[in-house]
Protein backbone atom coordinates (compact mmCIF):
# COMPACT_ATOMS: atom_id res chain seq x y z
CA UNK A 1 0.00 0.00 0.00
CA UNK A 2 1.24 3.52 -1.11
CA UNK A 3 1.79 5.44 2.30
CA UNK A 4 3.38 8.98 1.31
CA UNK A 5 2.72 12.33 1.07
CA UNK A 6 5.38 12.53 -0.85
CA UNK A 7 7.33 11.42 -4.25
CA UNK A 8 10.88 9.48 -3.27
CA UNK A 9 13.49 12.36 -2.85
CA UNK A 10 11.24 15.43 -3.36
CA UNK A 11 10.92 18.27 -1.08
CA UNK A 12 7.83 20.50 -0.59
CA UNK A 13 8.23 23.61 -2.62
CA UNK A 14 7.51 27.13 -1.82
CA UNK A 15 4.25 27.91 -4.23
CA UNK A 16 2.34 31.23 -5.32
CA UNK A 17 1.24 33.69 -2.80
CA UNK A 18 -2.85 34.82 -3.97
CA UNK A 19 -2.85 38.58 -1.94
CA UNK A 20 -6.18 39.77 -0.13
CA UNK A 21 -7.17 43.27 -1.89
CA UNK A 22 -6.07 47.02 -1.10
CA UNK A 23 -9.16 46.93 0.71
CA UNK A 24 -8.84 44.32 3.24
CA UNK A 25 -9.31 45.27 6.63
CA UNK A 26 -8.73 41.97 8.45
CA UNK A 27 -5.49 39.61 6.62
CA UNK A 28 -4.57 36.54 7.85
CA UNK A 29 -2.23 34.29 6.14
CA UNK A 30 -3.09 30.50 5.23
CA UNK A 31 -0.16 28.38 3.90
CA UNK A 32 -2.03 25.01 2.10
CA UNK A 33 -0.26 21.98 1.39
CA UNK A 34 -0.58 21.71 -2.66
CA UNK A 35 -0.13 18.46 -4.79
CA UNK A 36 -1.23 16.85 -7.56
CA UNK A 37 -0.04 13.21 -8.09
CA UNK A 38 -0.54 12.53 -11.70
CA UNK A 39 0.82 16.20 -12.45
CA UNK A 40 4.54 15.33 -12.22
CA UNK A 41 5.86 17.96 -10.46
CA UNK A 42 7.15 18.28 -6.26
CA UNK A 43 4.22 19.57 -3.46
CA UNK A 44 4.21 23.00 -2.81
CA UNK A 45 2.88 25.39 -0.08
CA UNK A 46 0.80 28.05 -1.64
CA UNK A 47 0.17 30.75 0.50
CA UNK A 48 -3.65 33.18 0.51
CA UNK A 49 -4.26 36.29 1.81
CA UNK A 50 -7.74 35.87 3.86
CA UNK A 51 -9.84 38.97 4.47
CA UNK A 52 -11.00 37.82 8.08
CA UNK A 53 -13.76 40.73 7.84
CA UNK A 54 -15.32 39.09 5.18
CA UNK A 55 -15.12 35.44 5.75
CA UNK A 56 -17.02 33.38 8.35
CA UNK A 57 -15.41 32.06 11.51
CA UNK A 58 -14.18 28.67 10.53
CA UNK A 59 -11.68 27.24 8.53
CA UNK A 60 -13.71 25.20 6.28
CA UNK A 61 -15.24 29.08 5.79
CA UNK A 62 -11.56 30.27 4.76
CA UNK A 63 -11.10 27.06 2.25
CA UNK A 64 -14.63 28.31 0.87
CA UNK A 65 -13.40 31.81 0.36
CA UNK A 66 -10.08 30.77 -0.88
CA UNK A 67 -11.69 27.87 -3.53
CA UNK A 68 -14.64 30.27 -4.33
CA UNK A 69 -12.89 33.91 -5.27
CA UNK A 70 -9.35 33.17 -5.50
CA UNK A 71 -8.01 29.66 -6.27
CA UNK A 72 -11.06 27.45 -8.13
CA UNK A 73 -7.92 24.52 -8.00
CA UNK A 74 -7.77 24.18 -4.35
CA UNK A 75 -9.39 20.44 -3.85
CA UNK A 76 -10.88 19.28 -0.78
CA UNK A 77 -13.77 17.51 0.69
CA UNK A 78 -16.68 18.72 2.84
CA UNK A 79 -19.81 18.45 3.05
CA UNK A 80 -22.53 18.55 6.06
CA UNK A 81 -20.52 21.84 7.43
CA UNK A 82 -21.27 20.87 10.80
CA UNK A 83 -19.16 18.30 12.30
CA UNK A 84 -21.22 15.42 11.29
CA UNK A 85 -19.79 13.86 8.12
CA UNK A 86 -16.38 13.94 9.03
CA UNK A 87 -15.24 14.97 5.15
CA UNK A 88 -13.48 17.40 5.85
CA UNK A 89 -10.80 16.28 8.25
CA UNK A 90 -7.61 17.56 7.67
CA UNK A 91 -3.92 18.51 9.64
CA UNK A 92 -4.71 22.25 10.66
CA UNK A 93 -2.18 24.28 12.54
CA UNK A 94 -0.45 20.57 13.49
CA UNK A 95 -3.61 18.57 14.96
CA UNK A 96 -5.70 16.30 12.79
CA UNK A 97 -9.04 18.41 12.90
CA UNK A 98 -12.51 18.69 11.25
CA UNK A 99 -12.44 22.55 9.14
CA UNK A 100 -16.05 22.73 10.17
CA UNK A 101 -15.55 22.82 13.55
CA UNK A 102 -12.43 24.40 13.82
CA UNK A 103 -12.46 27.88 14.52
CA UNK A 104 -9.64 30.15 12.47
CA UNK A 105 -9.60 32.45 15.92
CA UNK A 106 -8.13 29.14 17.65
CA UNK A 107 -4.81 29.39 15.51
CA UNK A 108 -2.40 31.61 16.45
CA UNK A 109 -0.49 33.63 13.87
CA UNK A 110 -0.45 32.08 10.17
CA UNK A 111 -2.68 28.91 9.50
CA UNK A 112 -0.88 25.70 7.82
CA UNK A 113 -3.11 23.05 6.73
CA UNK A 114 -2.08 19.74 5.22
CA UNK A 115 -4.02 16.91 4.63
CA UNK A 116 -4.02 14.07 7.11
CA UNK A 117 -0.58 12.86 7.77
CA UNK A 118 0.86 9.43 6.22
CA UNK A 119 -2.14 8.53 3.87
CA UNK A 120 -1.64 8.44 0.03
CA UNK A 121 -3.13 11.81 -1.52
CA UNK A 122 -5.27 11.97 -4.37
CA UNK A 123 -4.92 15.79 -4.50
CA UNK A 124 -3.94 18.79 -2.05
CA UNK A 125 -5.88 18.00 1.43
CA UNK A 126 -7.85 14.90 -0.08
CA UNK A 127 -6.43 11.71 1.71
CA UNK A 128 -7.09 8.23 -0.10
CA UNK A 129 -9.13 6.31 2.28
CA UNK A 130 -9.49 3.03 -0.12
CA UNK A 131 -7.30 1.01 2.72
CA UNK A 132 -9.20 2.92 5.81
CA UNK A 133 -12.78 1.60 4.45
CA UNK A 134 -11.83 -2.30 3.49
CA UNK A 135 -10.55 -1.99 7.30
CA UNK A 136 -13.69 -0.74 8.58
CA UNK A 137 -15.61 -3.74 6.35
CA UNK A 138 -13.52 -5.91 7.83
CA UNK A 139 -14.93 -5.96 11.16
CA UNK A 140 -18.35 -6.50 9.68
CA UNK A 141 -20.13 -2.71 11.06
CA UNK A 142 -23.22 -4.23 10.78
CA UNK A 143 -25.84 -6.49 13.51
CA UNK A 144 -24.84 -9.91 13.20
CA UNK A 145 -27.70 -12.58 14.75
CA UNK A 146 -28.28 -16.27 14.67
CA UNK A 147 -31.94 -16.35 16.28
CA UNK A 148 -34.73 -15.40 14.18
CA UNK A 149 -35.80 -12.02 14.34
CA UNK A 150 -39.20 -10.96 16.25
CA UNK A 151 -41.84 -9.87 15.20
CA UNK A 152 -40.84 -6.22 15.91
CA UNK A 153 -37.50 -4.69 16.89
CA UNK A 154 -34.85 -6.36 19.35
CA UNK A 155 -34.81 -4.43 21.54
CA UNK A 156 -32.42 -2.98 24.53
CA UNK A 157 -32.48 -2.30 27.93
CA UNK A 158 -31.73 1.14 29.08
CA UNK A 159 -27.97 0.23 30.84
CA UNK A 160 -27.33 -1.32 27.26
CA UNK A 161 -28.32 1.01 25.04
CA UNK A 162 -26.01 3.47 27.44
CA UNK A 163 -22.91 1.02 26.52
CA UNK A 164 -22.86 2.62 23.05
CA UNK A 165 -22.82 5.69 24.58
CA UNK A 166 -19.36 7.33 23.15
CA UNK A 167 -19.03 4.88 20.23
CA UNK A 168 -22.07 5.51 18.28
CA UNK A 169 -21.03 9.10 17.86
CA UNK A 170 -17.35 8.15 15.95
CA UNK A 171 -18.13 9.78 12.29
CA UNK A 172 -15.23 7.89 10.75
CA UNK A 173 -13.42 10.92 9.74
CA UNK A 174 -9.84 9.30 10.54
CA UNK A 175 -8.16 11.90 13.24
CA UNK A 176 -7.59 9.72 15.35
CA UNK A 177 -6.01 6.93 13.43
CA UNK A 178 -3.62 9.25 11.03
CA UNK A 179 -2.29 10.37 14.28
CA UNK A 180 -0.94 7.28 15.95
CA UNK A 181 2.10 6.18 15.27
CA UNK A 182 1.20 2.90 15.33
CA UNK A 183 -1.12 3.55 12.77
CA UNK A 184 2.02 5.17 10.75
CA UNK A 185 4.09 2.28 10.30
CA UNK A 186 1.60 -0.43 10.48
CA UNK A 187 -1.55 1.00 8.88
CA UNK A 188 -1.78 -2.26 6.66
CA UNK A 189 -1.86 -4.54 9.63
CA UNK A 190 -2.86 -2.70 12.65
CA UNK A 191 -6.80 -1.71 12.34
CA UNK A 192 -5.71 1.78 14.13
CA UNK A 193 -7.93 3.20 16.97
CA UNK A 194 -11.01 4.56 14.71
CA UNK A 195 -11.86 0.99 13.38
CA UNK A 196 -11.39 -0.86 16.75
CA UNK A 197 -13.39 1.86 18.68
CA UNK A 198 -15.75 0.55 15.91
CA UNK A 199 -15.10 -3.04 16.29
CA UNK A 200 -15.86 -2.50 20.06
CA UNK A 201 -19.20 -0.61 19.10
CA UNK A 202 -20.85 -4.09 17.53
CA UNK A 203 -18.96 -5.94 20.23
CA UNK A 204 -20.79 -4.57 23.43
CA UNK A 205 -24.17 -4.00 21.43
CA UNK A 206 -26.27 -6.69 23.53
CA UNK A 207 -28.09 -7.39 20.30
CA UNK A 208 -26.00 -8.94 18.10
CA UNK A 209 -24.52 -12.34 18.78
CA UNK A 210 -21.53 -12.78 17.15
CA UNK A 211 -19.10 -11.00 20.25
CA UNK A 212 -16.97 -14.18 20.34
CA UNK A 213 -16.46 -14.10 16.14
CA UNK A 214 -15.60 -10.36 16.31
CA UNK A 215 -12.96 -10.88 19.13
CA UNK A 216 -11.61 -14.25 17.20
CA UNK A 217 -10.88 -11.21 14.14
CA UNK A 218 -9.45 -8.88 15.95
CA UNK A 219 -7.03 -11.95 18.11
CA UNK A 220 -3.92 -11.34 15.89
CA UNK A 221 -0.35 -9.83 17.13
CA UNK A 222 -0.92 -6.49 14.71
CA UNK A 223 -4.55 -6.14 13.80
CA UNK A 224 -5.59 -4.97 17.82
CA UNK A 225 -1.64 -5.68 20.23
CA UNK A 226 0.09 -3.05 17.56
CA UNK A 227 -1.55 -0.58 20.09
CA UNK A 228 1.43 1.06 22.86
CA UNK A 229 -1.31 3.00 24.61
CA UNK A 230 0.22 6.38 22.99
CA UNK A 231 -3.02 8.20 23.36
CA UNK A 232 -2.44 10.88 20.59
CA UNK A 233 -5.95 9.24 19.13
CA UNK A 234 -8.20 10.24 22.25
CA UNK A 235 -6.41 13.64 22.27
CA UNK A 236 -7.19 14.60 18.51
CA UNK A 237 -10.63 13.61 18.32
CA UNK A 238 -12.92 16.00 17.57
CA UNK A 239 -15.83 14.42 18.56
CA UNK A 240 -14.12 14.40 21.67
CA UNK A 241 -14.20 10.41 21.95
CA UNK A 242 -12.33 7.96 23.71
CA UNK A 243 -10.86 5.26 21.33
CA UNK A 244 -7.99 4.10 23.17
CA UNK A 245 -10.15 3.40 26.56
CA UNK A 246 -12.54 1.37 23.58
CA UNK A 247 -9.18 -1.01 22.94
CA UNK A 248 -8.46 -0.96 26.05
CA UNK A 249 -11.55 -2.48 26.81
CA UNK A 250 -11.54 -5.06 24.22
CA UNK A 251 -7.85 -6.21 25.39
CA UNK A 252 -9.84 -6.45 28.35
CA UNK A 253 -11.85 -9.02 26.99
CA UNK A 254 -9.94 -10.81 25.30
CA UNK A 255 -7.90 -11.61 28.82
CA UNK A 256 -11.16 -12.48 30.48
CA UNK A 257 -12.27 -15.18 27.62
CA UNK A 258 -9.48 -17.18 27.76
FE1 LIG B 1 -12.95 10.63 14.09
FE2 LIG B 1 -13.06 10.44 16.76
FE3 LIG B 1 -14.19 8.56 15.23
FE4 LIG B 1 -11.55 8.74 15.39
S1 LIG B 1 -12.95 8.23 17.09
S2 LIG B 1 -12.73 8.47 13.51
S3 LIG B 1 -11.24 10.94 15.52
S4 LIG B 1 -14.78 10.70 15.36
FE1 LIG C 1 -2.33 4.71 18.73
FE2 LIG C 1 -4.16 5.59 20.37
FE3 LIG C 1 -3.13 3.19 20.73
S1 LIG C 1 -2.53 6.78 19.47
S2 LIG C 1 -1.09 3.40 19.96
S3 LIG C 1 -4.33 3.83 19.01
S4 LIG C 1 -3.73 4.63 22.32
FE1 LIG D 1 -18.84 17.45 7.48
FE2 LIG D 1 -16.81 18.99 8.25
S1 LIG D 1 -17.97 19.17 6.43
S2 LIG D 1 -17.54 17.18 9.19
Amino acid sequence: MAQFNLPANSVIGTGKTYYAGTGAKNVRRFHIYRWDPDGGENPRMDTYEVDLAACGPMVLDALLKIKNEMDPTLTFRRSCREGVCGSCAMNIDGTNSLACTKAIDDVTGEVKIYPLPHMAVVKDLVPDLTHFYAQYASIKPWLQTITPPPARERLQSKEDRAKLDGLYECILCACCSTSCPSYWWNGERYLGPSILLQAYRWIVDSRDEFTGERLDNLEDPFRLYRCHTIMNCTKTCPKSLNPAKAIAEIKKLMVERR
